[in-house]
């Protein structure tokens, strides 16, 4: 299996990355330490967290995840084995309408949210340095340079060794590579954005920002490669919703006649290769030039194994070209000159 390298920096990945922002939400810890060892065991190595995750399982504060990896890696003793991505940004706590530098305000992007919030990733995930540090979505109350000092600060203290973005749109991620450069801070190795073959995901992502990343040399690891299960088949038009927590919000944010369209295409192909459907779109995204490793979810072991064979699956040029076909809507003269 050959690792890619992530971006600009020195790390290199597994084309397969896994997400956990279902520890402790729709994955017990059991099952979250069984998903990694599989997941290691299969060669993969970046694993992705964030420190919200999950706050949106019923009385759950947040941080668990991270706390679910970090009992897994020491237990393991597998530290340098694994590229451990996480986040800062999302809402630890109470605050918000106490005003934004209230002591108890725990969320954001500014200096002094960040220094605590890393120390607080720290210590949960049991580790002494965050492999790469992303912020979660812009802070439109903080100055971008503010958040880039402070970032650099983190990475010339030893606690991170590289910093990331996710969901920034392409004139944010221009604004920070431009600070970062004006002012010598650290620059941005990856983004990790929404990309999948559903749409509008797909040109949404690939109108412009797919251009900056590799113009910039930018790492791409994006997450919902599957369209949060979308893509797996198990979802089918008038048939019943499968049993999932997620399954109502498939249903009215993916279902659309293109995306069946997209789906029917991803069948097809999977059926001519002997493989499952998710395989296809993640080996689709996979030979996407400017994509470095899609981050996928999974709740059970099987799940994990059905998506992992996807980086040996080759699929050929004209199975792409049609995949393309299916999932685009035409570009203005403008969008294709970016
Ligand atoms: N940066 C951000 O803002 C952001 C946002 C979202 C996610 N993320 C990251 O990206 C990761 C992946 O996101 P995602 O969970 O939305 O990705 P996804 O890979 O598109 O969807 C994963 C879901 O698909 C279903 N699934 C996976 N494999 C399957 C299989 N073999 N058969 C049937 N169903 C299968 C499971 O849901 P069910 O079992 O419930 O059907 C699973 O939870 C997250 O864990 C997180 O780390 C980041």
């Amino acid at each position: 299996m050959s690792y890619r390298k992530l971006g600009k920096s020195g790390l290199f990945v597994h084309p397969i990355a896994l997400g956990t922002m279902q520890f402790g939400w729709t994955a017990d810890e059991p099952t979250s330490f069984a998903i990694m060892d599989a997941f290691v065991e299969a060669g993969g190595n970046l694993i992705d967290t964030a420190d919200i995750y999950s706050t949106w399982a019923p009385g759950n504060p947040g941080g668990v995840s991270e706390e679910i990896i970090g009992r897994w890696m020491q237990s393991r003793g597998l530290r340098e084995r694994v590229v451990l991505a996480t986040k800062v940004r999302g809402p630890m706590g109470p605050g918000g309408s106490e005003g934004r530098n209230h002591p108890l305000q725990r969320e954001g992007l500014s200096r002094a949210w960040i220094m605590r919030a890393v120390e607080d990733s720290l210590r949960r995930l049991r580790v002494d340095y965050i492999d790469l540090y992303q912020v979660h979505w812009v802070d439109n109350q903080v100055p971008i340079e503010e958040t880039l000092s402070a970032l650099t600060d983190l990475v010339h203290k030893g606690y991170v060794r590289y910093i990331g973005c996710s969901n920034f749109s392409a004139w944010r991620l221009m604004q920070a590579l431009w600070a970062s450069d004006k002012h010598g801070f650290e620059s941005f190795v990856s983004i990790q954005p929404e990309y999948s073959l559903t749409m509008p995901t797909r040109m949404n992502f690939e109108r412009e920002l797919a251009r900056v990343c590799e113009t910039y040399g930018l790492g791409v690891i994006p997450y919902s490669p599957l369209a949060g299960g979308f893509l797996t088949g198990k979802y089918r038009r008038d048939q019943p919703l499968p049993e999932s927590v997620r399954a109502q919000g498939i249903a009215s944010g993916r279902f659309s006649e293109q995306n069946w369209k997209i789906l029917d295409k991803v069948l097809e192909i999977a059926d001519r290769h002997g493989a499952h459907p998710a395989q296809v779109a993640l080996a689709w995204q996979l030979s996407r030039p400017f994509i470095t490793a899609p981050i996928v979810g999974a709740n059970t072991v099987q799940q994990l194994q059905d998506l992992l064979p996807a980086a040996g699956l080759q699929l050929g040029a004209e199975e792409i070209a049609a995949l393309n076909e299916v999932s685009s809507w035409p570009l203005t003269r403008t969008e294709r000159e970016v």
